[in-house]
């Protein structure tokens, strides 16, 4: 097949929401239509539950769990979809926010009785940067909810998205009767527990009254609604959505199976084909036939007897193939790959060749940093893959004196993978791990001891935040980091980093200091 048939063949997308949405029951429904999973539960939920904090081993395990549903991949209607995971805990965010580079588009969960959560304002806040086309499903309609409209006009508000209903919901909880389909203009009816494809009922004029057969007293209702979100909200656009200007929106309940696969037959005739990506040098098509990736993700192996990680690789433009030298730019090497792997379903499989929009597991031995390009010998740095300022800090100090190699070594790869970011001290020389979760402080000693041998214990700092600083005014610069000495430190490619202790010392800085420019994401 050619390589335009096979990019044009696929889809690959990311569900996000604030834990507790539904995004596991819903990624696991859209696997039972591609018959890539055979049962209901067959996929394990990649949440790190709160409670696990103190547990290390449920933390591993969850860990473990993690790598084999990153990605997902399924076949339906001679389409490859790939769905990339996303960590529901708030303190792996950033895992999230870099997963999010490697995908085309996304579908965003809401509870229909929570409405618009805080994980998902900031997920879809990086959405929106980028512009990534955006599905709304709003989940749970089997259980009392908040009315369509207020819901609408919350998602428009707190998500700073204009919304246009694709579905419309006849009425909610265990009066819920199901949707009407705008897109399809067809009636689907709603029986819970069912597990089976259900049809939809062609219904193009509301107006006919056997509409009451179906749906009651609701009729008048469905239509009265259904006119005014008529004059509420725009027609659909394909254009518009793929531009990340208009989000179509679904209601359906994950766990009924119940608007899953309209959800799914819609996205599949909309959502965008592989797109090409930015790098500083130039952009990349997904067509050209040399072929490039990025890394976007890094895990390390579980079995301690293989002391390999997986890197995670997306696919812009060309084909990959096993065994074929590609140029590694950072180290400006040549590496092949004899067993890189795909993810179908739950399942790791050798493969030959990959395409655009494909993740392949490459395996490493510590050659990868998050962000790394693969090519055929281009140099090219691809754009977007931003690390952001944390938001805990604490000093990392070494424990075992004997050690200090193995405290370096593994401090280096473990903030590679991009579990933590790490600064040092200008002043001082001392190591600050900066992360945006608590969590990831007991991550980082756990897998300090387990896979380096090295142990380390934390001590606090006072630290709201840290900013890259930059600036054109060499005299203000070099001013800034004389007076502010003991607040600079340097981040693992040597750029300079203020440490601002307070909200305060930030702003003030900021005013005497105009010309400096304090940057909260490592991409400038
Ligand atoms: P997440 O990945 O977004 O965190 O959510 P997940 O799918 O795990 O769903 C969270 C809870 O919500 C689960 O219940 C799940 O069964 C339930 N749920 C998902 N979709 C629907 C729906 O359409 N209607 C209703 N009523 N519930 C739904 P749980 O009790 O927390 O977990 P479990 O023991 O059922 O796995």
């Amino acid at each position: 097949m050619s390589l335009k048939k096979e990019i044009g063949r696929r889809r690959t997308f990311a569900i996000i929401s604030h834990p507790d949405a539904g995004k596991t029951t819903l990624t696991e429904k859209l696997l039972l239509y591609g018959g890539a999973i055979q049962i209901a539960g067959a996929v394990k939920s990649n949440k790190i539950k709160k409670t696990a904090t103190s547990d290390w081993m449920e933390i591993e395990r969850q860990r473990g769990i993690s790598v084999a549903t990153s990605v997902m991949g399924f076949e339906y209607n001679d389409l490859m979809i790939n769905i990339l995971d996303t960590p529901g805990h708030q303190d792996f965010a950033e895992d999230t926010f870099r997963t999010l580079t490697a995908v085309d588009s996304v579908i965003v969960v809401i509870d229909v009785a929570k409405g618009v959560e805080p994980q998902t304002e900031k997920l879809v806040k990086v959405c929106r940067m980028r512009k990534t086309p955006i599905i709304v499903f709003i989940n749970k309609l089997d259980r009392p909810g908040k009315d369509a409209f207020d819901l609408l006009d919350e998602i428009e508000k707190k998500l700073e998205l204009k919304v246009t209903p694709l579905s419309w919901p006849i009425n909610m909880g265990q009066y819920f009767k199901g949707v009407y389909n705008i897109f399809e203009r067809s009636l689907y009816l709603f029986e819970p527990n069912k597990q089976r494809v259900e049809e939809g009922v062609a219904f193009s004029d509301l107006a006919n009254p056997e509409l009451k057969q179906y749906i009651g007293n609701d009729a008048e209702t469905l239509r009265e609604e259904l006119h005014l979100a008529q004059g509420v909200y725009p027609d659909f656009r394909v254009e518009q959505y793929l531009s990340g200007e208009i989000c179509p929106v679904f209601f359906g309940s994950a766990l009924n199976n119940f608007g899953v696969k309209e959800l799914l037959d819609c996205f599949i005739q909309i959502a965008p084909t592989p797109i090409g990506r930015e790098t500083e040098e130039r952009h990349i098509d997904p067509q050209e036939e040399p072929l490039s990736g990025f890394v976007f993700k890094i895990h390390a192996n579980m079995d301690p007897n293989h002391r390999d990680r997986i890197a995670f690789m997306r696919v812009v433009s060309g084909r990959f193939e096993r065994n074929k030298p590609y140029h590694h730019v950072r180290l400006n090497r040549k590496l092949k790959f004899s067993n890189p792997t795909a993810f179908m379903a739950q399942k790791k499989s050798i493969v030959d060749e990959a395409f655009p929009g494909d993740i392949v597991g490459l395996y490493d031995a510590g050659n990868f940093k998050i962000g790394d390009t693969m090519t055929e010998g281009e140099i090219l740095h691809f754009k977007g893959i931003p690390s952001f300022s944390p938001e805990q800090f604490r000093y990392v100090e070494n424990a075992d004196p004997l050690k200090s190699k193995q405290l370096a070594k593994g401090l280096e790869q473990l903030t590679d993978e991009g579990v933590a970011q790490l600064f040092t001290g200008r002043a001082t020389g001392r190591k600050i791990v900066g992360t945006v979760g608590a969590l990831q402080f007991e991550v980082i000693q756990y897998r300090l001891l387990h896979e380096y041998g090295a142990s380390c214990r934390y001590e606090p700092i006072t630290l709201y935040k840290t900013a890259w600083i930059t600036s054109d005014n060499k005299a203000m610069l070099d001013d800034f980091k004389l007076r502010k000495a003991s607040y600079l430190a340097y981040d693992k490619e040597k750029r300079d980093v203020f440490l601002a202790d307070s909200p305060y010392a930030l702003q003030t800085a900021q005013e005497k200091y105009p010309d400096i420019r304090f940057h909260f994401t490592s991409e400038f």
